[in-house]
């Protein structure tokens, strides 16, 4: 697993950071350097009977020898940064880029005080949207201009194009799903900046020669938070009694849910040029799968509902989530992805 590309495959929140967590100590990641967008990501690693939930740090920290990096694409909010270093004690190894734009007050208030942004769009209200359009009119305050940031700088392109060349293993981590991205997603229902494997990329200063997979998340039904269209969405009281109910990881709202889309997730294939994807919570849409750990012990609707994927995806279906802790992984591949 040379440098792989995890990004997801819906609308964000497809279990990318337990997917990651689960590589990164399973195949001790050398290097994970996060893309995307910024702090509007919320990612659970349920690790060590604990759950985090995560909006700066790369979801790679499990495994301690891991160097965690945040790309110069990504948007820093120092407070909450600084905050989750202290909390997964990774001082020593998370490095920023100094081209990190840096999400201020202002931002979040007016994220949150626009009838436009957190009413019609039901944006996070993390800021990012507003620090975004800042930085394209080159007015925002980067990583260099913040003292506490100082001792995190790196040249993070640097780093991870050193460890490609050097044969190390490099995740690099997307955030949001690709139909909320800017370019390709359900318009203007979508979030600041393109999210597909490209642009990842990007963030973090890889080109595409560099880059040997690319993993897609879905998870096994569709969730969207915030508003815009969702095919086949089912009521909240449908949602709730097939066990379907989520809430955001960031702000706590409840998850619309849907079936499976096969034609979102074919066309999510194309978008991102995915070499396989992983399925997670499996468990939930087939409860008697619940921390299974090998895929022939799966029920047979299960193992169907895999195949199915993998002859409309044609893509091969490696990782399968059946729970939420890092440890609940069927692990197809040999090896290595
Ligand atoms: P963004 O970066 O915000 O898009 O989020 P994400 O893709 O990292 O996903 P998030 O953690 O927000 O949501 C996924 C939810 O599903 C979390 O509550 C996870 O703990 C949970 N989860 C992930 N995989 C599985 C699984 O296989 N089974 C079960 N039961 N839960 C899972
Ligand atoms: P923003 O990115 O906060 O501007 O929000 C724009 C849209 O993207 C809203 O519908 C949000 O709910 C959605 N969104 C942004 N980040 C995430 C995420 O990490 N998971 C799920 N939805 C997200
Ligand atoms: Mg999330």
């Amino acid at each position: 697993m040379p440098c792989t590309v995890v990004v997801g495959g819906f609308f964000g929140d497809e279990g990318k950071g337990k997917m990651i967590s689960y590589l990164a100590v399973k195949d001790r990641v050398d290097v994970a350097a996060r893309g995307g967008v910024g702090t509007n990501a919320g990612h659970s690693v349920t690790w060590n009977q604990r759950t985090y939930r995560l909006r700066m740090i790369p979801s790679a920290f499990p495994n301690p020898g891991t160097k965690l990096l945040i790309g110069p694409g990504v948007l820093v909010d120092p407070t909450v940064l600084l905050k989750e270093i202290d909390e997964v004690k990774a001082a020593h190894r998370m490095r920023c880029d100094p081209n990190c734009a840096i999400i201020e007050p202002e931002h979040i208030r007016e994220d949150q005080e626009s009838v436009h942004l957190k009413g019609k769009i039901g944006t996070t209200g993390t800021g990012c949207g507003p620090c975004n359009v800042d930085r394209i009119k080159r007015v925002v305050k980067t990583a260099v201009d913040v003292p506490a940031l100082k001792d995190y700088l790196a040249d993070v392109p640097k780093l991870v194009n050193d460890a490609i060349g050097e044969g190390k293993s490099v995740l690099l981590e997307g955030t949001q799903g690709t139909f909320l991205s800017l370019y390709h997603g359900t318009y203007p229902y979508v979030t600041s900046k393109d999210v597909t494997a490209s642009s990842i990329c990007a963030d973090v200063g890889v080109g595409p020669t560099k880059v040997d997979e690319v993993l897609l998340v879905f998870k096994a039904y569709v969730t969207r938070v915030g508003a815009g269209p969702l095919d086949g969405e089912l009521s909240e009281q449908d949602v709730d009694s097939r066990g379907w109910t989520e809430r955001g990881t960031v702000t706590g709202r409840r998850r619309r849910a849907a079936p499976f889309n096969f034609d979102l997730a074919r066309r999510a294939v194309m978008l991102n040029g995915a070499t396989c994807c992983a399925i997670t919570k499996l468990d939930i849409v087939f409860p008697e799968c619940r921390g299974k750990t090998n895929f022939d012990s799966l029920s047979s609707s299960a193992t169907d509902f895999i195949r199915r994927v993998e002859t409309e995806t044609k893509i091969p279906v490696r990782l399968i989530g059946t729970g939420p802790s890092l440890e609940e992984v069927i692990d197809r591949r040999n090896g290595s992805i």
